[in-house]
Protein backbone atom coordinates (compact mmCIF):
# COMPACT_ATOMS: atom_id res chain seq x y z
CA UNK A 1 0.00 0.00 0.00
CA UNK A 2 1.19 3.41 -0.40
CA UNK A 3 2.46 5.46 2.10
CA UNK A 4 -0.61 7.63 3.62
CA UNK A 5 -0.38 10.98 2.79
CA UNK A 6 -1.10 12.30 6.50
CA UNK A 7 1.70 10.37 9.30
CA UNK A 8 0.08 10.08 12.37
CA UNK A 9 1.89 10.21 15.80
CA UNK A 10 1.97 6.96 17.33
CA UNK A 11 1.23 5.33 20.81
CA UNK A 12 4.54 4.75 22.58
CA UNK A 13 3.47 0.66 22.95
CA UNK A 14 1.53 -1.58 23.12
CA UNK A 15 0.20 -0.94 26.62
CA UNK A 16 -0.50 2.64 25.61
CA UNK A 17 -2.83 1.13 23.09
CA UNK A 18 -4.49 -1.07 25.07
CA UNK A 19 -4.77 2.18 28.58
CA UNK A 20 -6.15 4.20 25.73
CA UNK A 21 -8.55 1.52 24.58
CA UNK A 22 -9.93 0.64 27.36
CA UNK A 23 -10.22 4.30 28.29
CA UNK A 24 -12.67 5.00 25.33
CA UNK A 25 -14.61 1.35 26.04
CA UNK A 26 -14.80 1.71 29.71
CA UNK A 27 -17.06 5.11 30.63
CA UNK A 28 -20.28 6.25 31.28
CA UNK A 29 -21.69 3.34 29.20
CA UNK A 30 -20.48 0.84 32.22
CA UNK A 31 -21.42 2.31 35.48
CA UNK A 32 -24.20 4.37 34.29
CA UNK A 33 -26.03 3.01 31.42
CA UNK A 34 -25.78 -0.63 31.49
CA UNK A 35 -27.06 -0.93 35.02
CA UNK A 36 -30.40 1.12 34.09
CA UNK A 37 -30.73 -0.65 30.30
CA UNK A 38 -30.27 -3.78 32.12
CA UNK A 39 -33.09 -2.52 35.26
CA UNK A 40 -35.53 -1.17 32.59
CA UNK A 41 -34.85 -4.69 30.33
CA UNK A 42 -35.63 -7.46 32.97
CA UNK A 43 -31.80 -7.92 34.30
CA UNK A 44 -30.49 -11.06 33.65
CA UNK A 45 -32.10 -11.92 30.06
CA UNK A 46 -30.66 -8.85 29.51
CA UNK A 47 -27.40 -9.26 30.82
CA UNK A 48 -26.82 -12.61 28.78
CA UNK A 49 -27.81 -11.42 25.07
CA UNK A 50 -25.70 -8.47 26.12
CA UNK A 51 -22.76 -10.85 26.31
CA UNK A 52 -23.70 -13.54 23.64
CA UNK A 53 -23.56 -9.59 21.48
CA UNK A 54 -19.84 -8.77 22.57
CA UNK A 55 -18.50 -12.13 22.20
CA UNK A 56 -20.21 -13.15 18.64
CA UNK A 57 -20.46 -8.86 17.23
CA UNK A 58 -18.67 -6.84 19.17
CA UNK A 59 -15.29 -8.57 19.46
CA UNK A 60 -14.51 -9.80 15.92
CA UNK A 61 -16.22 -6.20 14.93
CA UNK A 62 -13.00 -4.36 17.29
CA UNK A 63 -11.09 -6.39 15.87
CA UNK A 64 -11.99 -5.56 12.51
CA UNK A 65 -12.09 -1.91 13.19
CA UNK A 66 -8.53 -1.27 14.68
CA UNK A 67 -7.38 -3.54 11.93
CA UNK A 68 -9.14 -0.86 9.23
CA UNK A 69 -7.58 2.00 11.44
CA UNK A 70 -3.86 0.76 11.56
CA UNK A 71 -4.09 -0.43 7.80
CA UNK A 72 -5.58 3.04 6.58
CA UNK A 73 -3.43 5.00 9.36
CA UNK A 74 -5.86 8.16 8.75
CA UNK A 75 -9.24 9.45 10.12
CA UNK A 76 -12.04 7.66 9.76
CA UNK A 77 -13.13 8.85 7.06
CA UNK A 78 -9.95 8.88 4.93
CA UNK A 79 -9.20 5.52 5.63
CA UNK A 80 -12.34 4.38 4.25
CA UNK A 81 -11.50 6.31 1.43
CA UNK A 82 -7.94 5.50 0.87
CA UNK A 83 -8.74 1.40 1.50
CA UNK A 84 -12.15 1.70 -0.85
CA UNK A 85 -9.37 3.23 -3.51
CA UNK A 86 -6.84 0.36 -3.00
CA UNK A 87 -9.09 -2.34 -2.93
CA UNK A 88 -11.01 -0.86 -6.24
CA UNK A 89 -14.21 -0.50 -3.97
CA UNK A 90 -16.68 2.14 -4.20
CA UNK A 91 -15.34 5.58 -2.91
CA UNK A 92 -18.55 5.88 -1.34
CA UNK A 93 -17.26 3.60 1.66
CA UNK A 94 -16.09 7.26 2.84
CA UNK A 95 -20.03 7.87 3.98
CA UNK A 96 -19.31 4.62 6.47
CA UNK A 97 -16.60 6.87 8.07
CA UNK A 98 -18.74 10.28 7.97
CA UNK A 99 -21.53 7.95 9.65
CA UNK A 100 -19.51 7.76 12.85
CA UNK A 101 -18.22 11.26 12.74
CA UNK A 102 -22.21 12.08 12.92
CA UNK A 103 -22.81 9.54 15.56
CA UNK A 104 -19.87 10.64 17.94
CA UNK A 105 -21.08 14.47 17.64
CA UNK A 106 -24.41 13.19 18.61
CA UNK A 107 -23.44 10.77 21.29
CA UNK A 108 -20.75 13.36 22.92
CA UNK A 109 -23.41 15.87 23.27
CA UNK A 110 -25.60 14.15 25.44
CA UNK A 111 -22.51 11.87 26.73
CA UNK A 112 -21.30 15.66 28.24
CA UNK A 113 -24.39 16.49 29.96
CA UNK A 114 -24.57 12.93 31.56
CA UNK A 115 -20.74 13.51 32.55
CA UNK A 116 -21.41 17.12 34.01
CA UNK A 117 -23.78 15.03 36.45
CA UNK A 118 -20.99 12.96 37.89
CA UNK A 119 -18.78 15.90 38.08
CA UNK A 120 -21.80 18.09 40.08
CA UNK A 121 -21.75 15.15 42.51
CA UNK A 122 -18.06 14.90 43.16
CA UNK A 123 -18.91 17.96 45.07
CA UNK A 124 -22.55 17.16 46.52
CA UNK A 125 -21.94 13.75 47.63
CA UNK A 126 -19.65 15.10 50.55
CA UNK A 127 -22.04 17.86 52.02
CA UNK A 128 -24.31 17.50 54.87
CA UNK A 129 -27.05 17.16 52.37
CA UNK A 130 -26.57 13.15 51.73
CA UNK A 131 -25.52 12.27 55.53
CA UNK A 132 -27.42 9.25 56.32
CA UNK A 133 -29.82 10.32 52.97
CA UNK A 134 -32.67 7.34 52.12
CA UNK A 135 -33.97 6.55 48.85
CA UNK A 136 -36.70 9.01 49.10
CA UNK A 137 -34.20 11.37 49.71
CA UNK A 138 -31.84 10.92 47.25
CA UNK A 139 -34.19 10.67 44.49
CA UNK A 140 -35.75 14.25 45.35
CA UNK A 141 -32.29 16.11 45.24
CA UNK A 142 -31.57 14.03 42.05
CA UNK A 143 -35.34 15.41 40.59
CA UNK A 144 -34.25 18.66 41.51
CA UNK A 145 -30.46 18.87 40.20
CA UNK A 146 -31.93 17.81 36.93
CA UNK A 147 -34.66 19.74 36.53
CA UNK A 148 -32.51 23.12 37.11
CA UNK A 149 -31.48 23.87 33.58
CA UNK A 150 -28.83 26.18 34.91
CA UNK A 151 -27.49 23.33 37.03
CA UNK A 152 -27.35 21.03 33.53
CA UNK A 153 -26.11 23.76 31.28
CA UNK A 154 -23.56 24.78 33.91
CA UNK A 155 -21.92 20.94 34.22
CA UNK A 156 -22.59 20.16 30.40
CA UNK A 157 -19.80 23.19 29.82
CA UNK A 158 -17.32 22.11 31.91
CA UNK A 159 -17.28 19.17 31.07
CA UNK A 160 -17.13 19.89 27.20
CA UNK A 161 -14.29 22.56 28.00
CA UNK A 162 -12.59 19.94 29.89
CA UNK A 163 -12.67 17.82 27.08
CA UNK A 164 -11.93 20.44 24.36
CA UNK A 165 -9.22 21.04 26.98
CA UNK A 166 -7.48 17.13 26.94
CA UNK A 167 -8.34 16.92 23.17
CA UNK A 168 -5.91 19.70 22.06
CA UNK A 169 -2.88 18.36 23.76
CA UNK A 170 -2.62 15.51 21.13
CA UNK A 171 -2.19 11.57 21.42
CA UNK A 172 0.29 11.00 23.72
CA UNK A 173 0.33 14.16 26.05
CA UNK A 174 -3.38 14.35 27.46
CA UNK A 175 -4.47 10.66 26.20
CA UNK A 176 -2.96 8.06 27.85
CA UNK A 177 -1.06 9.58 31.13
CA UNK A 178 -4.82 10.10 32.54
CA UNK A 179 -5.80 6.27 31.58
CA UNK A 180 -2.75 5.26 33.70
CA UNK A 181 -4.13 5.53 36.99
CA UNK A 182 -7.67 6.08 37.03
CA UNK A 183 -8.48 2.37 35.53
CA UNK A 184 -7.24 0.52 38.10
CA UNK A 185 -8.41 2.72 40.75
CA UNK A 186 -12.00 2.96 39.26
CA UNK A 187 -11.51 -0.95 39.58
CA UNK A 188 -10.49 -1.05 42.73
CA UNK A 189 -13.61 1.60 43.97
CA UNK A 190 -15.88 -1.08 42.10
CA UNK A 191 -14.52 -3.69 44.58
CA UNK A 192 -15.17 -2.02 47.42
CA UNK A 193 -18.53 -1.17 46.03
CA UNK A 194 -19.15 -4.79 45.60
CA UNK A 195 -18.16 -5.96 48.84
CA UNK A 196 -20.44 -3.43 50.53
CA UNK A 197 -23.56 -4.01 48.52
CA UNK A 198 -22.84 -7.55 49.51
CA UNK A 199 -23.85 -6.62 53.23
CA UNK A 200 -26.71 -4.37 52.65
CA UNK A 201 -29.13 -7.03 52.60
CA UNK A 202 -30.35 -7.16 48.64
CA UNK A 203 -27.61 -8.85 47.75
CA UNK A 204 -29.01 -12.32 47.19
CA UNK A 205 -32.31 -10.79 45.39
CA UNK A 206 -29.33 -8.42 43.00
CA UNK A 207 -27.35 -11.30 41.88
CA UNK A 208 -30.62 -13.23 40.96
CA UNK A 209 -31.84 -9.91 39.18
CA UNK A 210 -28.81 -9.48 37.42
CA UNK A 211 -27.44 -13.21 36.60
CA UNK A 212 -30.48 -15.31 36.27
CA UNK A 213 -32.01 -14.72 32.73
CA UNK A 214 -36.01 -14.68 32.85
CA UNK A 215 -36.59 -14.63 29.03
CA UNK A 216 -40.22 -13.49 29.75
CA UNK A 217 -39.25 -10.41 30.82
CA UNK A 218 -37.27 -9.17 27.39
CA UNK A 219 -38.93 -7.99 24.46
CA UNK A 220 -37.22 -7.32 21.00
CA UNK A 221 -37.01 -3.26 21.66
CA UNK A 222 -34.79 -4.86 25.17
CA UNK A 223 -32.72 -7.84 22.61
CA UNK A 224 -32.07 -4.19 20.49
CA UNK A 225 -31.31 -2.21 23.55
CA UNK A 226 -28.45 -5.16 24.57
CA UNK A 227 -26.90 -5.07 21.27
CA UNK A 228 -26.60 -1.72 20.90
CA UNK A 229 -24.87 -1.09 24.31
CA UNK A 230 -22.64 -3.82 23.42
CA UNK A 231 -21.51 -1.19 20.52
CA UNK A 232 -22.10 1.34 22.56
CA UNK A 233 -19.82 0.06 26.16
CA UNK A 234 -16.80 -1.27 23.70
CA UNK A 235 -16.63 2.20 21.58
CA UNK A 236 -17.43 0.39 18.18
CA UNK A 237 -19.38 1.36 15.44
CA UNK A 238 -18.23 4.98 14.83
CA UNK A 239 -14.15 4.99 13.87
CA UNK A 240 -13.15 5.92 17.56
CA UNK A 241 -11.44 2.21 17.79
CA UNK A 242 -10.04 2.74 14.09
CA UNK A 243 -8.73 6.23 15.09
CA UNK A 244 -7.33 4.71 17.72
CA UNK A 245 -6.00 1.86 16.08
CA UNK A 246 -4.49 4.36 13.70
CA UNK A 247 -1.93 5.05 16.00
CA UNK A 248 -1.05 1.84 16.78
CA UNK A 249 2.88 0.46 16.08
CA UNK A 250 2.86 -2.45 13.66
CA UNK A 251 3.18 -5.91 15.15
CA UNK A 252 1.30 -5.27 18.00
CA UNK A 253 -1.24 -8.21 18.60
CA UNK A 254 -4.69 -6.50 17.44
CA UNK A 255 -6.77 -9.67 18.61
CA UNK A 256 -4.94 -9.82 21.76
CA UNK A 257 -5.58 -6.25 22.40
CA UNK A 258 -9.15 -6.68 22.01
CA UNK A 259 -9.95 -9.27 23.90
CA UNK A 260 -8.41 -7.78 26.60
CA UNK A 261 -10.27 -4.37 26.26
CA UNK A 262 -13.44 -6.37 25.67
CA UNK A 263 -13.21 -8.22 28.96
CA UNK A 264 -11.71 -5.37 31.11
CA UNK A 265 -15.09 -3.49 29.82
CA UNK A 266 -17.44 -5.85 30.28
CA UNK A 267 -16.02 -6.84 33.79
CA UNK A 268 -16.28 -3.33 34.69
CA UNK A 269 -19.89 -3.55 34.10
CA UNK A 270 -21.09 -6.12 36.02
CA UNK A 271 -18.73 -5.18 38.76
CA UNK A 272 -21.13 -1.59 38.38
CA UNK A 273 -24.28 -3.95 38.43
CA UNK A 274 -23.37 -6.11 41.32
CA UNK A 275 -22.82 -2.75 43.12
CA UNK A 276 -26.01 -1.28 42.66
CA UNK A 277 -28.74 -3.46 42.35
CA UNK A 278 -28.10 -5.25 45.54
CA UNK A 279 -28.98 -1.06 47.03
CA UNK A 280 -32.08 -0.95 44.71
CA UNK A 281 -33.43 -4.33 46.16
CA UNK A 282 -32.23 -3.83 49.90
CA UNK A 283 -33.75 0.28 49.83
CA UNK A 284 -37.28 -1.52 48.03
CA UNK A 285 -36.41 0.23 45.19
CA UNK A 286 -37.50 -0.55 41.60
CA UNK A 287 -34.95 -1.69 39.30
CA UNK A 288 -37.12 0.68 36.53
CA UNK A 289 -36.11 3.98 37.53
CA UNK A 290 -34.21 4.92 33.80
CA UNK A 291 -31.38 7.02 33.69
CA UNK A 292 -31.06 8.17 37.67
CA UNK A 293 -30.19 5.01 38.64
CA UNK A 294 -27.13 5.38 39.81
CA UNK A 295 -27.48 8.99 40.66
CA UNK A 296 -30.44 7.84 42.97
CA UNK A 297 -29.00 4.43 44.61
CA UNK A 298 -25.55 5.13 45.24
CA UNK A 299 -26.22 8.48 47.52
CA UNK A 300 -27.87 6.13 49.44
CA UNK A 301 -24.61 3.79 49.99
CA UNK A 302 -22.47 6.68 50.58
CA UNK A 303 -24.76 8.52 53.09
CA UNK A 304 -25.00 5.62 55.61
CA UNK A 305 -21.35 4.34 55.27
CA UNK A 306 -18.83 6.01 57.96
CA UNK A 307 -16.54 8.63 55.14
CA UNK A 308 -18.93 7.84 52.90
CA UNK A 309 -18.36 11.52 52.14
CA UNK A 310 -15.44 11.15 51.01
CA UNK A 311 -15.53 8.10 49.13
CA UNK A 312 -18.33 9.21 46.96
CA UNK A 313 -16.01 11.89 46.36
CA UNK A 314 -13.78 9.75 45.09
CA UNK A 315 -15.67 7.51 43.10
CA UNK A 316 -17.62 9.86 41.26
CA UNK A 317 -13.99 11.52 39.87
CA UNK A 318 -12.96 8.51 38.96
CA UNK A 319 -16.32 8.03 36.59
CA UNK A 320 -15.48 11.76 35.79
CA UNK A 321 -12.00 10.39 34.33
CA UNK A 322 -13.68 7.17 32.52
CA UNK A 323 -16.09 9.81 31.25
CA UNK A 324 -13.22 11.74 29.73
CA UNK A 325 -11.24 9.48 28.39
CA UNK A 326 -14.13 8.15 26.42
CA UNK A 327 -15.34 12.23 25.37
CA UNK A 328 -11.77 12.60 24.14
CA UNK A 329 -12.14 9.21 22.25
CA UNK A 330 -15.71 10.04 20.70
CA UNK A 331 -14.29 13.67 19.39
CA UNK A 332 -11.53 11.75 18.19
CA UNK A 333 -12.79 10.62 14.73
CA UNK A 334 -13.73 14.59 13.95
CA UNK A 335 -10.72 15.93 15.14
CA UNK A 336 -8.55 13.72 13.13
CA UNK A 337 -10.52 14.41 10.34
CA UNK A 338 -10.39 18.58 10.29
CA UNK A 339 -6.79 18.41 11.04
CA UNK A 340 -6.04 16.16 7.94
CA UNK A 341 -8.31 18.14 5.34
CA UNK A 342 -8.70 21.51 6.62
CA UNK A 343 -5.40 21.88 7.78
CA UNK A 344 -6.48 23.09 11.15
CA UNK A 345 -4.38 22.85 14.51
CA UNK A 346 -5.51 20.25 16.73
CA UNK A 347 -6.43 22.60 19.10
CA UNK A 348 -8.45 24.65 16.78
CA UNK A 349 -10.04 21.14 15.94
CA UNK A 350 -11.03 20.46 18.91
CA UNK A 351 -12.34 24.15 19.46
CA UNK A 352 -14.40 23.73 16.82
CA UNK A 353 -15.61 20.34 17.10
CA UNK A 354 -15.96 20.81 21.01
CA UNK A 355 -18.06 23.69 20.39
CA UNK A 356 -20.13 22.00 18.07
CA UNK A 357 -21.25 19.59 20.48
CA UNK A 358 -21.63 21.81 23.50
CA UNK A 359 -24.50 23.26 21.19
CA UNK A 360 -26.40 20.34 20.24
CA UNK A 361 -25.95 18.81 23.76
CA UNK A 362 -28.30 21.93 25.18
CA UNK A 363 -31.05 19.77 23.47
CA UNK A 364 -30.19 17.03 26.07
CA UNK A 365 -29.43 19.58 29.13
CA UNK A 366 -33.05 20.85 28.42
CA UNK A 367 -34.56 17.75 27.69
CA UNK A 368 -34.58 16.98 31.33
CA UNK A 369 -36.79 20.30 32.56
CA UNK A 370 -37.65 22.84 30.57
CA UNK A 371 -37.59 21.10 27.65
CA UNK A 372 -39.29 18.14 28.77
CA UNK A 373 -42.61 18.38 26.92
CA UNK A 374 -40.51 18.86 23.34
CA UNK A 375 -40.98 14.97 21.58
CA UNK A 376 -41.37 13.12 18.58
CA UNK A 377 -42.33 9.98 18.70
CA UNK A 378 -42.99 10.21 22.20
CA UNK A 379 -39.26 10.24 23.12
CA UNK A 380 -37.27 13.39 24.40
CA UNK A 381 -34.22 15.20 23.13
CA UNK A 382 -32.01 13.08 25.06
CA UNK A 383 -33.72 9.78 24.39
CA UNK A 384 -33.97 10.48 20.80
CA UNK A 385 -30.50 10.91 20.28
CA UNK A 386 -29.82 8.00 22.52
CA UNK A 387 -31.80 5.65 20.55
CA UNK A 388 -30.78 6.99 17.36
CA UNK A 389 -26.88 6.72 17.86
CA UNK A 390 -26.47 3.51 20.29
CA UNK A 391 -29.50 1.22 18.07
CA UNK A 392 -29.41 2.22 15.27
CA UNK A 393 -26.16 4.50 13.81
CA UNK A 394 -23.57 2.45 15.79
CA UNK A 395 -24.84 -0.76 15.09
CA UNK A 396 -24.87 0.22 11.11
CA UNK A 397 -21.86 1.53 11.23
CA UNK A 398 -20.03 -1.42 12.96
CA UNK A 399 -22.07 -3.87 10.37
CA UNK A 400 -20.02 -1.64 7.59
CA UNK A 401 -16.86 -2.05 9.09
CA UNK A 402 -17.65 -6.06 9.69
CA UNK A 403 -18.82 -6.14 5.90
CA UNK A 404 -15.89 -4.23 5.03
CA UNK A 405 -13.38 -6.10 6.70
CA UNK A 406 -14.87 -9.47 5.59
CA UNK A 407 -15.62 -8.70 2.27
CA UNK A 408 -13.55 -5.45 0.53
CA UNK A 409 -10.61 -5.91 2.40
CA UNK A 410 -8.69 -8.68 0.81
CA UNK A 411 -7.70 -11.67 2.75
CA UNK A 412 -3.64 -11.33 2.47
CA UNK A 413 -4.13 -8.25 3.92
CA UNK A 414 -6.26 -8.40 6.48
CA UNK A 415 -4.18 -11.98 7.37
CA UNK A 416 -1.10 -9.86 7.43
CA UNK A 417 -2.65 -7.43 9.80
CA UNK A 418 -3.72 -9.84 12.18
CA UNK A 419 -0.63 -12.07 12.17
CA UNK A 420 -2.64 -14.67 13.73
CA UNK A 421 -0.46 -17.36 14.79
CA UNK A 422 -2.98 -20.10 14.66
CA UNK A 423 -4.74 -20.38 11.20
CA UNK A 424 -7.77 -21.52 13.04
CA UNK A 425 -7.96 -18.56 14.91
CA UNK A 426 -8.34 -16.40 11.51
CA UNK A 427 -10.84 -17.99 10.00
CA UNK A 428 -13.19 -17.98 12.85
CA UNK A 429 -12.57 -14.33 12.69
CA UNK A 430 -13.39 -14.28 9.04
CA UNK A 431 -16.69 -16.57 9.29
CA UNK A 432 -17.81 -13.94 12.67
CA UNK A 433 -17.03 -10.59 10.38
CA UNK A 434 -18.17 -12.42 7.14
CA UNK A 435 -21.60 -13.71 8.15
CA UNK A 436 -22.23 -13.94 11.93
CA UNK A 437 -22.19 -10.85 12.69
CA UNK A 438 -23.68 -8.80 10.26
CA UNK A 439 -26.56 -11.28 10.22
CA UNK A 440 -26.65 -11.19 14.02
CA UNK A 441 -27.58 -7.42 13.90
CA UNK A 442 -30.03 -7.83 10.82
CA UNK A 443 -31.71 -10.05 13.27
CA UNK A 444 -31.82 -8.31 15.68
CA UNK A 445 -33.36 -5.51 13.66
CA UNK A 446 -35.83 -7.01 11.94
CA UNK A 447 -36.87 -8.77 15.84
CA UNK A 448 -36.99 -4.94 17.06
CA UNK A 449 -39.18 -3.93 14.55
CA UNK A 450 -41.77 -7.03 15.13
CA UNK A 451 -41.15 -9.01 12.52
CA UNK A 452 -40.90 -12.27 13.85
CA UNK A 453 -44.09 -11.68 15.76
CA UNK A 454 -43.52 -12.96 19.69
N1 LIG B 1 -17.59 3.29 25.34
C1 LIG B 1 -17.78 4.51 26.04
C2 LIG B 1 -18.63 4.22 27.27
O1 LIG B 1 -18.94 3.11 27.53
C3 LIG B 1 -18.33 5.61 25.17
C4 LIG B 1 -17.67 5.65 23.85
C5 LIG B 1 -16.39 5.96 23.56
C6 LIG B 1 -18.27 5.29 22.64
N2 LIG B 1 -16.16 5.81 22.22
C7 LIG B 1 -17.29 5.40 21.65
C8 LIG B 1 -19.53 4.87 22.32
C9 LIG B 1 -17.59 5.09 20.33
C10 LIG B 1 -19.83 4.58 21.01
C11 LIG B 1 -18.86 4.67 20.03
O2 LIG B 1 -18.97 5.10 28.01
Amino acid sequence: MTEPRFLHAQWSSRMAFIFAASGSAIGLGNIWKFPYLAGDNGGGAFVLVYLLCVIAIGIPIMIAETLLGRRGRQSPINTMASLAEAAKASPHWRYAGWLGVIAGFLILSYYSVIAGWAMAYILKINSALFAGIDAAGSARLFETFKSTPEYQVIWHSLFMAATIFIVSRGVSGGLERATRYMMPALLLMLLVLDVYAMNSGGFAQGCAFLLEPDFNKITGAGILAAMGQAFFSLGLGMGSIMVYGSYLPAHVSITRSSILVASADTLVALMAGLAIFPLVFANGLSPTMGPGLIFETLPIAFGQLSGGGWFGMLFFTLVFFAAITSSVALIEPAVAWLSENRGLSRSRASLYSGSACWLLGLGTAFSFNIGSELKWFGKTVFELVDLLTAEIMLPLGGVLVALFAGWILSREHSEAELEMKDARHYRIWRILVRYIAPAGVLIVFLDAMGLFGR
